[in-house]
């Protein structure tokens, strides 16, 4: 059984950690509830206790024996230290180390791993000394999951909603193998470079040729590889997606900007991830005006674009080379021959078309394969698989 300690922090989306302790305990989870004083003010101790079925500890200095474990027995307690929400005043702690209640006391004794779910308002979230410290945080092994972006208590839409507890949920409980391989990481004094979305060829100004690649499984590699520690490149095709916070954005279009973009940074880093859903081929002409209808039959002449990865893979002094396979059918047969034809490193195969996950889905399963190896990730969310493919490359690029 998985012993979490959730700490509950003084934002509106408290309430949402008593969904959160229930579902935990649901997975079979022992939870032990730590809030600050302005949680307190946000939703009742007595919710919490009745709920994880233990006392709440809210007192650094607690003179009730009976319920005091005191900090340093409570942090040794746990498996995993859950932070929900967390907000800026207490990220901001945790960057900086401070130690002035509870909660912030037993981040600094805990040698578990620790997961915050920020939660605040989005123009908080955005300043500059938030991000400065969600920096922090994450150099120094703390795990992100969050926030979300969409309609916000306060009236105002942005990033900033807390994760839902169903996704922290299973981020946390999923699986503790990759959790702490990551936690530690892993990936320190690496660059990681990811090519992530669609690309649009365009036919004349107002249409192009592009697929239904939502950029998800990309972005969440770059949110995985950043919180194993790596500094992370995005290149990324048109998408309707934020880049995690600390990625170096490269935003482009076409095939061929996303062959120069990659080719122009890749030397530079030692693990290439090609995620993209690049256009195998685009229009000869973009037409200067746009295309009148005309005929019954239209014909469009297409030419072959260059192939990143295969590129990249080509080169002496290649990074460690990922790349991906999404196929209607046949899949393990044309991943393995993607791997020895393109000469990669490791190749991540998925079924596309099918009723559940691949493009434009939250989830996704996997099929990896490397030269002498192969290793199935079942159907689950993009950001947890994501953490699962990353730990795998880490296994790898230890032998390379
Ligand atoms: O050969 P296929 O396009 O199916 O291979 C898919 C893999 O190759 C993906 O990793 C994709 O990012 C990459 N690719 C590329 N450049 C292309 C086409 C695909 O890097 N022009």
């Amino acid at each position: 059984m998985k012993r979490i300690l959730l700490g509950v922090t003084g934002g509106v989306a408290a309430y949402k950690s008593a969904e959160l302790v229930r579902l935990l305990r649901k997975q079979g989870a022992e939870v032990q509830v730590v809030m600050t004083q302005s949680a307190m003010r946000f939703i009742s101790p007595l919710t919490f206790q009745a709920l994880s079925g233990n006392p709440v500890h809210t007192e650094l200095l607690d003179a009730d024996v009976e319920n005091a474990m005191g900090h340093i027995s409570l942090a040794r307690w746990a498996d995993a230290l859950l932070i929900a929400p967390a907000t800026a005043n207490t990220l901001a702690k945790l960057a900086h180390g401070l130690a002035d209640d509870l909660l912030s006391t037993l981040y600094l004794a805990a040698t578990c791993s620790v997961y915050v779910a920020p939660a605040m308002n989005q123009a908080m979230w955005n300043k500059v000394v938030t991000q400065e410290n969600m920096q922090a945080i994450r150099r120094h092994g703390v795990r992100v999951i969050g926030p979300e972006q969409g309609d916000q208590a306060c009236g105002e839409t942005g990033y900033g909603r807390m994760a839902e507890p169903s996704v922290i949920c299973t981020q946390l409980l999923a699986n503790d193998e990759v959790v702490s391989q990551l936690t530690h990481q892993c990936l320190i004094g690496h660059k990681v470079l990811i090519s992530a979305g669609p690309t649009c060829e365009p036919l004349d100004p107002v249409r192009y040729l592009t697929n239904r690649s939502s950029g998800k499984m990309g972005y969440a590699l770059a949110n995985a590889a950043l919180n194993a520690g790596a500094e992370v490149t995005l290149v990324s095709g048109p998408v309707a997606l934020s880049a995690p916070i600390g990625v170096d954005l490269i935003k482009v279009t076409t095939a061929e900007d996303m062959y120069q973009a990659v080719m122009s940074k890749v030397t530079t880093h030692s693990i290439y991830i090609g995620a993209a859903a690049v256009a195998d081929y685009s229009p000869v002409l973009s037409q200067s005006e746009k295309i009148k209808k005309q005929d019954e039959q239209l014909t469009l002449v297409l030419q072959k674009n260059k192939d990143i990865l295969a590129d990249v893979s080509a080169r002496m002094d290649r990074p460690f080379t990922v790349g991906f396979a999404a196929e209607t059918h046949d899949l393990e047969n044309y991943a393995r021959d993607k791997l020895t034809r393109k000469n990669l490193d490791m190749i991540a195969a998925n079924w596309v078309g099918q009723e559940q996950g691949g493009f434009d889905s939250e989830q996704n399963a996997l099929h990896v394969f490397w030269p002498g190896g192969d290793k199935s990730l079942p159907m689950t969310n993009k950001t947890l698989l994501a953490e699962q493919l990353i730990a795998l490359i880490v296994e790898h690029i230890k032998v390379v």
